[in-house]
Parts: structure tokens; sequence; C-alpha cells
């Protein structure tokens, strides 16, 4: 059956106390309404369509490949379907309809739907779930032979229906119906006054079309989000999928309820993730890498066997083979690391290309830097890249041995091979192969410690 997909999400989401619509809340580092998109998309929905209203602009401006409606007042989730008539007038497919609250949907949930809807001929089938605890939910009430009746919302439901343990899952797939006309048929509902959606299954049966149900096994997959607390709940069932790829992929998770990696983050065999960190965005780590407590990685990509020591963060860099960095090491954003090199503790690294086998142990700042390969940067060596007014690049040449408390006030270029006597201040490019030296000569004066002390002896006498 060829289908288009309707997200809805255009409403507040009041229950979140938020200023930021409820879609965009993220779920594993991407917005909530992503994940719906996704999953229509493989199952194959030729064309998505998303129903925005609150914060349309900033949703629309998230996604592409994606129509977008607008429901202008969030009058219910019919009137919200409604906005997508246009859309797809002529359509003579399924509409598999979605809510945008719901980032645990699976590719398995809505194959289930699919195969139920054909196999039983329906017009609409509606996802169903079981709850423990059904608060929340639309109930949905059957007859003694297990046909669907109705849905019943929480807060139009009598005691009896609130008992009802199946629950609508808000995921639908309509066919072969009239579906615009039925949902300008439904009035506005008694206590909230809200064209809901789900009264589209009484009405439909009415009047002759087949309306089934497909129960769903996994009750997670259809968690609605609608306060932080639900949030929390899917971000920790997101975090256990995420993770439990991982492991079936070969990678150590040394414990799973304290490490968090974002959805689409791929991490190679043999990696070790310590407890307590993070790997956000479009971030690739290789295989054999060892990621150590604390630290956190944003979108980059880690070579294979990198050992990333604890708590150091890494942000939109590139790193190669076998590089060893921290602990407690900073790199920002445009830090190009080539393979073998190391960064040790408290330094920081900023827009710089460092190359082949490179040491900065210990205490550095460098930064919009060209490090050529084998350079050694002695502990506490500093680029000083900015002026007041612009930045400025030192370039390093291959080779080179920065002694320790260089200042390179650039724009500065050090030659192949110089060296850099400890504690210059390097303000002339140097030459390749020679010495810069820029601290006053030491001057010993003997004995002058007793004399010291003997002048304060004869001061205190008098
Ligand atoms: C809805 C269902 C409920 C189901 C639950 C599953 C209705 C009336 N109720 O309840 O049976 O058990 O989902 O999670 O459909 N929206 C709009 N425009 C509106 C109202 C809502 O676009 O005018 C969107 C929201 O942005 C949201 C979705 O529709 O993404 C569902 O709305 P929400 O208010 O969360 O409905 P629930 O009370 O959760
Ligand atoms: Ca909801």
């Amino acid at each position: 059956m060829e289908l288009v997909a309707v997200i809805l999400a255009a409403g507040k989401g009041e229950r979140m106390i938020s200023k930021m619509p409820k879609v965009l809340h993220p779920v594993a580092g991407k917005p909530m309404l992503y994940y719906p998109l996704e999953v229509s998309r493989k199952v194959g929905a030729l064309r998505r369509i998303v129903v925005v209203g609150h914060g349309r602009e900033e949703v629309s401006s998230l996604f592409e490949g994606v129509q977008f409606v607008v429901q202008e007042e969030q009058l219910g989730t019919a009137h919200a379907l409604l906005a997508a008539e246009e859309a797809i007038k002529g359509w003579e497919g399924g509409i598999l309809v979605l809510c945008g609250d719901t980032p645990l949907v699976t590719e398995e949930c809505l194959r289930g739907l699919i195969e139920t809807h054909i196999r039983e001929s329906a017009n609409i089938t509606v996802v169903t779930i079981e709850r423990e605890d059904p608060t929340g939910y639309g109930r949905v009430v059957k007859d003694g032979r297990g046909r669907l009746l109705r849905i019943v919302e929480e807060v139009e439901a009598g005691p009896e229906e609130r008992g009802i343990k199946e629950v609508n899952g808000g995921i639908y797939l309509f066919s072969s119906l009239p579906l615009f006309d039925l949902l300008r048929a439904i009035p506005p509902s008694e206590r909230k006054g809200e064209h809901y959606l789900t009264d589209i299954v009484a009405l439909a049966r009415e009047k002759g079309y087949r309306v089934v149900s497909y129960m769903h096994g996994n009750a997670m997959d259809v968690a609605g989000v609608n306060t932080r607390k639900d949030l929390a709940i899917a971000n920790r069932i997101m975090r256990e999928r995420i993770l439990d790829g991982l492991m079936a992929a070969g990678v150590t998770v040394m414990d799973p309820s304290n490490t968090y990696i974002d959805y689409g983050v791929k991490v190679g065999m043999d990696s070790i993730l310590y407890p307590n960190i993070h790997i956000e965005g479009d971030s690739t780590v290789g295989e054999g890498c060892v990621i150590e407590e604390g630290s956190k990685i944003i979108d980059s990509i880690i070579g294979d066997g990198c050992r990333i020591r604890s708590h150091s963060l890494v942000e939109s860099s590139s790193i190669g083979k076998g590089v060893v960095i921290g602990p407690f090491a900073r790199l920002r954003p445009g830090s190009i690391l080539e393979e073998g090199v190391k960064i040790g503790n408290f330094v920081e690294v900023k827009n710089s290309t460092i190359k082949k086998g490179t040491k900065a142990n210990h205490l550095s700042y460098i930064g919009d830097a060209t490090i050529g390969e084998g350079v050694n940067i002695g502990a506490g060596t500093i680029t000083c890249n900015y002026d007041g007014f612009k930045k400025h690049r030192t370039v390093v040449e291959d080779g080179a041995f920065i002694g320790s408390d260089t200042q390179l006030i650039a724009p500065v270029r050090v030659g192949r091979g110089a060296y850099i006597g400890s504690g210059t201040t390097v303000t002339k490019d140097v030459p390749p192969g020679a010495l810069a030296l820029s601290r006053v000569e030491q001057k010993n004066i003997e004995g002058w410690v007793e004399r010291r002390k003997e002048r304060a002896k004869s001061d205190s006498r008098s």
C-alpha cells in the first residue's frame, strides 16, 4: 500500500511547562519529532506532512524533505488532521497518522499496523497497547467479541471506562474512506470542547466502515511524552536501545545506566565506554578506543585506537588513529589531530592542526596554529593568538622543539627543527635549525643569603 504520513505536532504541550514547542524537546540528542518522521520514512511513506501550530517557524526550520501545514488554532487532534486536507487531496493510498510526541515509535509497530490493516481489509486501523497504568491515554472500548467500538478520552470517561487497560497509542492508518468529511462531522467534546480524532472510530463504524485495532506488544513503543517526567522516561528507553545496539555490535559499555550516547552516533567494535561519558551530535568513534569517565565528545570524529582519558571535552574536532587525549584536556572546535598525537592534562587546543606524532603533554594553549610533525611542545607553552582586535596564526614546522613556558606571539613561524629555549617570548620568525632565546641572562650572587641574614640581625639590635 502506498502511504503518506501525517504527523500531528501543532500542540503547545502545556503539560511540559516550557517556552519551547513540545515536539522540539530532545530525546537522545534529536528533537522528538525527528523519530516519527524517520520511522515513517523507513516504512516507505512517500510523503511526510507535519501539522504545525505552536512555534511553527522554529519547528519547520529544523526539518528537511518534509511538508508543513498549519493548524492556526489548536482545537483538537481531529481539527489538526483537517489541516492536511489540501496537501493530500486526491490521494488514493493509505494515510498514516502519528503524533509528534511519541518518539519511541518503532518500525516494527508501524509494520504491525500496516499488516493488520491490509489483512483485515480495514478502513481504519488503530494501534492500541495494554498499560498497567492507563492514566493519560484514551481508553479503548470493545464489545464482548473483542470488536473495537469507540475510544474515550480520559477526561470524558466514566469510572468504569477509566478502568480499561487497553489504550489508544495515537497511531492510525486510514484508507478508502472520506476521511476529511468524517473529521468535519466530529463535534466538539463535552468536557474540553475539542474535536477528538479518536471520535472517528465510533463515527466511521456507524457509517459502516471497517474499523479495527492492532494491539502492539511493546507498550513502550507508543509511550506519549506529555510531561518532563515522560520525557525523562523516553530518554532512558531510547538510551537503552542505543546502548543495546552498540553492545550487540561489540562495544563494551561498563555501566549502561550511566552512559549517554546520542541517536546516530557510531562507535566501533572493541571500544570501551567508561561510566558517565557523553557522546553527542554527529560523532563517530573508531574501533578499539577507550573513552574514560567524565569525558564528553560532541560532533567529532575519533579514529581507531584512541584513548580519551578522564574528564576531557572534545568538540567539533577530528582525531586520527592512536591519539591520546587528557586527562582534563579540551579540544575546541576546529582541532585536527593527526595520527599518534598526544595532548596531555590541562591542554587546550582550538582551530589548529597538529600533525603526526606531535606531543603537548602539559598545561598549554594552542590556538589558531599549525603544528608540524614530531614537534615537542613544552609545558606551559602558549600561542598568543589574539592582540585584542584580531586573531593571528602560529606556524611551527616539523621537528621543532618548543621549550617550556614559551609564548609564541602570533603571527609567527618557527622553522623546521628550530629550538626555542625555555621561557622565551617569540616575537619574530625563527629560521629553520636556529635556537631562539629571549630571556635575561642569569646572574648568581655568591654568599648573598648569609649577608642578608647578618644585615637582618644587626637591624633588629639597633
Ligand atoms: C492523544 C489521544 C489519546 C491517546 C494519546 C496517545 C486524542 C484526542 N487523544 O491524547 O487517545 O491515548 O494521544 O499518546 O487524539 N495536536 C495538534 N493539534 C491539536 C491538538 C493536538 O497538532 O489541536 C498534536 C499534539 O501536538 C500532539 C498530538 O497531537 O503531538 C497529540 O496531542 P496531545 O494533546 O498530546 O494528546 P493526548 O492527550 O496525549
Ligand atoms: Ca500526547
